[in-house]
């Protein structure tokens, strides 16, 4: 396995990939990889003939009153990880690498980046889709593939790669899941035991909004409701936001015709949680 921390480097490795007539699949992650990661590299595997993870923790992407400096890093253990799952390279970037003093071209995303986390973490969206539109152009990648974990940010990618022209087929894995239905994140690292205890609520929320789905209510409001009053029983959590949204368009919806994404975010103390999940269709 390579591990190719220069951006030219990585480039250069790219170009004889695709002289060799390899197929390249990429996943982008920080690192911190759990078994969610490593889902997302079976899926590139079976698409491509050799798969890029790149490790990259993005400061463009982190508020200034975010998580950067104490966002959980192990390169050791994600080394392992890549190599035990079969990765070919990991394309390991210093900040400086990416991001010289001088730096000045971002990407903008107007309009999916609107609602969601991008109303609530300003600037955020920008620096996704912008290291996003760099990973593409130094790894070239045939395939690139994102969790339904991140579904905002699954979809503002997917628009950027259609409207930015990239030639990159986007694939999007199933959200893993812990045994008590906690979504795999990098960040359940930083619970208390007692979040961690009461954080596969959001889970059980989640889904008994879909059971009131099922049983055939539609209006929004009342699914909002619910699900609020149900958040709100979860001992230590405060709710950032819950929405319905069209599936495609990420626009709240007045009913529950077409698929429909529920999205939530809650804090736990200091650490900010992410759920969905997806209604009809
Ligand atoms: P990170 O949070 O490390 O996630 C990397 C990829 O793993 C994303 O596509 C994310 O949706 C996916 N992922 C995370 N948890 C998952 C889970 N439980 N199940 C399935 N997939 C999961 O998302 C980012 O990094 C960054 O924003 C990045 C795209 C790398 C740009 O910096």
């Amino acid at each position: 396995m390579k591990i190719i921390r220069d951006p030219k480097r990585m480039q250069a490795q790219a170009a004889a990939w695709r002289a060799e007539g390899k197929r390249i699949g990429l996943v982008p992650t920080m690192g911190y990889l759990h078994a969610g990661h490593l889902s997302l590299v079976r899926l590139a595997a079976a698409r491509a003939d050799v798969v890029v993870v790149s490790i990259f923790v993005n400061p463009t992407q982190f508020g200034p009153r975010e998580d950067l400096n104490r966002y959980p890093r192990d390169f050791v253990r994600d080394r392992s990880n890549c190599r035990g799952a079969g990765v070919d390279a990991i394309f390991y970037p210093a900040a400086a690498a990416m991001y010289p003093p001088d730096y000045s071209v971002y990407v903008n995303e107007e309009r999916l980046s609107a609602g969601l986390c991008g109303a609530r973490r300003p600037g955020h969206f920008r620096g996704v889709c912008t290291v996003v539109a760099k990973l593409f152009n130094l790894v070239s990648p045939h395939v690139a593939v994102f969790g339904e974990k991140d579904a905002q940010q699954l979809r503002v990618l997917r628009r950027m790669t259609r409207d930015l022209n990239f030639p990159i087929e986007i694939v999007a894995g199933p959200i893993a899941r812990e045994p008590d239905g906690l979504a795999l994140s990098s960040r359940n690292t930083y619970l208390t035991p007692a979040q961690r205890r009461a954080a596969p609520e959001l889970r059980r929320a989640l889904e008994e909004t879909a059971a009131r789905y099922s049983a055939g209510e539609r209006s929004a409001a009342r699914l909002r409701a619910a699900l609020r009053r149900r958040l709100a029983r979860i001992p230590g959590a405060r709710v950032d936001y819950v929405e319905l949204v069209d599936d495609a368009t990420l626009r709240p919806v007045r009913r529950v015709e077409k698929p429909a994404l529920v999205a939530l975010a809650v804090w736990f103390g200091k650490t900010r949680l992410i759920d969905n999940l997806r209604l009809g269709g």
